[in-house]
């Protein structure tokens, strides 16, 4: 367990806080939030995510933060050191999967929300919701303009970890976050006047409670939780380990979650009522193109609409960049320790490898029948990424996690983790009933109902 002293550092708590927000914000709250919260039936599904935010995945966040905290380590390495001789390691090794697995289908969204500064800032995406629903078809069934969209995303990822990450990752997100929100609050209080608006916002916010006896709720409720929050597969945990023991773990984790999640409800306060306010809107049946095909409408109509969209959607790909370079840090960062390779020729293999998985999902837009529907699940390549990573990897991922903190590292030792120097650390005995019981136990009988029903 060697610390080198060449792993660098957060400038400080606020870098920290800056860094993982930059990896948590990104198109899982602007673009992810609102299409769950349209195909899981609206407010119910929100009330169960946030249920999932609270419950499972903050305690999660702190004990990911501690484990890399204490080792120093990327995650294989984390969870080798703590026990040593077991296959607990296998955990981490999955996040290092999950992080490339991600990457290749959220490379093909980035590549559609840089593409989207364009078309909103020269007028391109305008006119009818039917016209710009057909342009987004047409864009999107080209696949090879999305393929090669998806590869400048990885490129630019890629480079940009060349370059030294950290303090390109807390400059930039320490600058342009705020820009975000600000927008974001300003589009909000725009489309919450739009005449129909309000239809908008009760599908939003008054649950039908007949939608839990749904399973599928809970199980892209809490996928969606882990994706948003970039936990449960080591992303957290390898920023956690460049965190100093001068700061407290409690704080800044929850003020990662508070941000995260402020910015996806934020964001469903604008697209369900621009959504509602334009005739014959079905928020289930848009899919992956629900922000590129609702958004437009209300920058078309807005003074000044081609600003706010083009600012919009540059804010939204910078979003999305400090958080595809968080993915690829983890398998990186993994090649580099596990392996010895130099930086360099980690960068090159990893992205190299993501770029192919990432053509099937560019390609599953109209482009290619097999990618489109895929034989036998009759859902897109894209989507089926997006059920196996999000619904499927993370949550055993922070299963996993946290037993490993519960049974095997140990209440015990993580609190000492926690309180080091004497931090700022809230209902402890809470935090350890949940991370013992209730987030082990939540998800696997998610997990399991998942699996039942798809029998
Ligand atoms: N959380 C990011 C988003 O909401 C995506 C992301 C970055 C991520 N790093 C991650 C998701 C690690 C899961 C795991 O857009």
């Amino acid at each position: 367990m060697s610390t080198t002293p060449s792993r660098g550092m957060w400038s400080s708590r606020t870098g920290f806080i800056l860094a993982a927000a930059g990896s948590a914000v990104g198109l899982g709250n602007i673009w992810g939030f609102p299409t769950q919260v349209g195909q899981g039936g609206g407010a119910a599904f929100v009330v169960v995510y946030l249920a999932c935010i609270f419950l499972i995945c903050a305690p999660i966040m702190a004990g990911e933060i501690a484990l890399g905290r204490r080792t120093r380590l990327s995650p294989v390495g984390s969870f080798a050191t703590l026990a040593p001789g077991g296959r607990w390691w296998l955990v981490g090794g999955l996040g290092v999967l999950a992080g490339a697995g991600i990457l290749s289908f959220y490379s093909v969204i980035a590549g559609w929300a840089v593409a989207y500064v364009w078309f909103t800032a020269t007028g391109a995406v305008t006119g009818t919701p039917d016209e710009i629903g057909r342009f987004f078809g047409e864009f999107t069934g080209n696949g090879l303009v999305s393929a090669a969209l998806a590869l400048f995303v990885i490129g630019t990822t890629a480079a940009v970890l060349l370059g030294g990450v950290r303090t390109g990752i807390e400059r930039v997100t320490k600058a342009l976050m705020p820009l975000l929100v600000l927008l974001l609050i300003a589009l909000a209080v725009r489309a919450v006047t739009l005449p129909g608006a309000g239809a908008g916002l009760a599908y939003y916010l008054s649950p039908d409670l007949s939608r839990l006896a749904d399973v599928t709720v809970f199980t892209s409720a809490l996928g969606q939780a882990f994706f948003s929050l970039s936990l449960g597969m080591g992303c957290i945990l390898t920023y956690g380990s460049y965190f100093s023991r001068r700061d407290g773990i409690a704080a800044s984790a929850l003020w990662i979650v508070a941000l995260d999640t402020s910015i996806a409800l934020l964001a469903g306060f604008i697209i369900f009522p621009v959504g509602f306010s334009i005739a014959g809107f079905d928020p289930t049946s848009s899919g992956p193109g629900l922000i590129f095909t609702v958004l437009p409408r209300l920058f078309a109509d807005l003074p000044g609409g081609q600003l706010f969209g083009g600012a919009f959607f540059l804010l939204l790909s910078v979003a999305a960049l400090t958080s595809t370079i968080s993915l690829l840090e983890v398998p990186v960062s993994h090649c580099v320790d596990a392996l010895g390779w130099s930086r360099a020729k980690a960068v090159g293999a990893v992205a190299g490898v993501v770029s192919v998985f990432a053509i099937p999902s560019a390609l599953g837009n109209g482009a290619v029948a097999v990618f489109t529907s895929v034989p036998g699940l009759g859902i897109g390549f894209l989507d089926l990424m997006v059920n196996a990573w999000n619904e499927f990897a993370l949550p055993v991922g922070g299963c996993l996690t946290a037993i490993f903190i519960g049974r095997i590292w140990g209440v015990e030792r993580a609190l000492e983790e926690l309180r080091a120097e004497g931090a700022w650390f809230p209902a402890p005995a809470l935090w350890a009933f949940l991370i013992s019981w209730i987030c082990p136990a939540a998800i696997a009988c998610i997990l399991i109902a998942t699996l039942a029903s798809m029998l």
